[in-house]
C-alpha cells in the first residue's frame, strides 16, 4: 500500500504565516504538522509516499527530504495549482499506479493514528473507505448519509444534515478513484473536488464504507484551530530536561526543555515546551504554551501561545495569550514618550490591543 501526504494549497486562513512558509510545517507542540502525519502513515507500516506540493515545495522537500529520517521513500508530485483535493489525486496517478492508497491532508492531525484504518481497509475488499467523526454542528462540514452500513451520499455544508458524520480529512483509495476523479467536472470555486469523486463512486456501483474515529481531530488550517491542536498535543507530553534550569527558576506540571534551552529566574506551568537555545529569562510561562527554537523570552508573561523560531519578546507589561506567533517576530515596549504603539505589520496580521 502507498500513501499521498497533500501538501500544497494555498494557506489563506492562515496569513499571514503562510505568505513566507507552509502551514504544514507550523511545528504544533514543536513538530511540524506534516511531520505528525509521516509518522502516523509510517506507523501504520507504509513507507512508500508521495507528497504533493506547490509553491512551497522547496521549504517542504527542504524539511522532508528523502524521507530516510522515516525509514521511507518520498516521492514529489508537483501540483502546478492549488486545483483540488481531487486534482491532486488526479495528477498523482503515474506515482500510485494500482495500489491501493491512503490519502492525508498534510494540515490534518488525528489522535491515535491510521494504523487501525490501514488494517481494516486492507483486510476487506471495499472501493474506498473514508474516515468520518461526530461533530456538533455538521452544518459546518462535509456531511456523509449512511444506509446499511455503507456511504450512499456526501453533501457539502448541509442546512439540514443527514447525520452528524464530517468528513476528516483521510481517505482509503483503490485504481477506481482516478475514473472519478477524470470525470467529475469543477465545482462552483473551481475545484476539483473529492467529495464529487467519492459520490461518483458511489452513484457508479462502488464500495464505500466508513470507518467512524473515536478521539479528537484537527485540521489545523485556522489559527485556534492550531492552538487547540498545540493544547490537545501538550496534554498527551512527559517532562524531560535536555537544558538548563537554574535555582531561581520553578517548573510545575508537564515540561519539555529541549536541547540548549536556558531557563533563568522564570515560572514556567505546563504543560509547555521550551524549544532548542530558546531562552527564558525572568519570565512567565503558563499552560499550553510552546515555544520553539532560539526565541528569547524576558521580562514577559505568555499562555496558550505558539511561538514560532527566532522570535524575541521582551518586556511587555501585560500578558500575552491565545497567540500564534510567526518566526522572527520582535514584540517589545516602546520608548516611554511619546506614548504610542509602533507596529511594523505584514498584511493579514491580527492585533488585539488593550
Ligand atoms: P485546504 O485547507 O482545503 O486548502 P488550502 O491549503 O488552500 O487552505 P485555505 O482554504 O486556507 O486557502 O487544503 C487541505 C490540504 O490539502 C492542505 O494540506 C493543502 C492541500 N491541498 C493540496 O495539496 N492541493 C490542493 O489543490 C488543495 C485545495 C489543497
Amino acid at each position: 500500500m502507498k500513501a499521498l501526504i497533500l501538501s500544497g494549497g494555498k494557506g489563506t486562513r492562515l496569513y499571514p504565516i503562510t505568505y513566507t512558509s507552509a502551514k504544514q510545517l507550523v511545528p504544533v507542540a514543536n513538530r511540524p504538522v506534516l511531520f505528525r502525519a509521516i509518522d502516523a502513515i509510517v506507523e501504520a507500516g507504509i513507507t512508500d509516499i508521495g507528497i504533493v506540493v506547490g509553491d512551497t515545495a522547496p521549504e517542504i522537500k527542504a524539511a522532508v527530504g528523502d524521507g530516510s529520517e522515516w525509514g521511507a521513500k518520498v516521492t514529489y508530485i508537483q501540483q502546478e495549482a492549488p486545483l483540488g483535493l481531487a486534482h491532486a489525486v488526479l495528477i498523482s496517478e503515474h506515482y500510485l499506479g494500482n495500489d491501493r492508497f491512503v490519502m492525508f491532508l498534510g494540515d490534518n492531525v488525528l489522535e491515535g493514528g491510521i494504523a487501525d484504518l490501514v488494517t481494516q481497509f486492507a483486510e476487506g475488499d471495499w472501493n474506498s473507505q473514508i474516515v468520518l467523526t461526530r461533530v456538533n454542528n455538521p452544518q459546518h462540514f462535509g456531511v456523509a448519509e449512511l444506509r446499511n452500513g455503507q456511504v450512499v451520499r456526501l453533501v457539502e455544508k448541509p442546512k439540514e444534515p443527514p447525520s452528524d458524520l464530517a468528513l476528516v480529512g483521510i481517505y482509503m483509495f483503490d485504481r477506481n478513484i482516478f475514473e472519478a476523479v477524470k470525470n467529475i467536472k469543477p465545482s462552483w470555486r473551481g475545484e476539483l473536488e473529492i467529495t464529487d469523486a467519492i459520490q461518483y463512486l458511489v452513484d457508479h456501483g462502488y464500495k464505500v464504507y466508513p470507518y467512524v474515529h473515536e478521539g479528537w481531530w484537527i485540521d489545523t488550517g485556522k489559527p485556534g484551530d492550531m492552538l487547540d491542536c498545540n493544547r490537545l498535543l501538550l496534554e498527551t507530553i512527559e517532562s524531560h530536561n535536555l537544558g538548563t534550569v537554574d535555582e531561581k527558576s520553578s517548573l510545575s506540571g508537564r515540561v519539555i526543555i529541549q536541547k540548549g534551552a536556558e531557563i533563568i529566574n522564570s515560572t514556567i506551568r505546563g504543560p509547555a515546551i521550551i524549544g532548542e537555545n530558546s531562552r527564558i529569562v525572568d519570565a512567565y510561562i503558563g499552560p499550553f504554551t510552546a515555544i520553539f527554537h532560539d526565541v528569547l523570552i524576558e521580562n514577559s508573561e505568555i499562555e496558550h501561545c505558539i511561538v514560532l523560531e527566532n522570535c524575541k519578546i521582551t518586556d511587555i507589561g501585560t500578558r500575552i495569550e491565545d497567540s500564534v506567533i510567526g518566526r522572527n517576530v520582535e514584540i517589545t515596549r516602546s520608548p516611554l514618550r511619546p506614548k504610542a504603539y509602533r507596529m511594523m505589520i505584514g498584511d493579514n496580521s491580527q492585533i488585539g490591543i488593550l
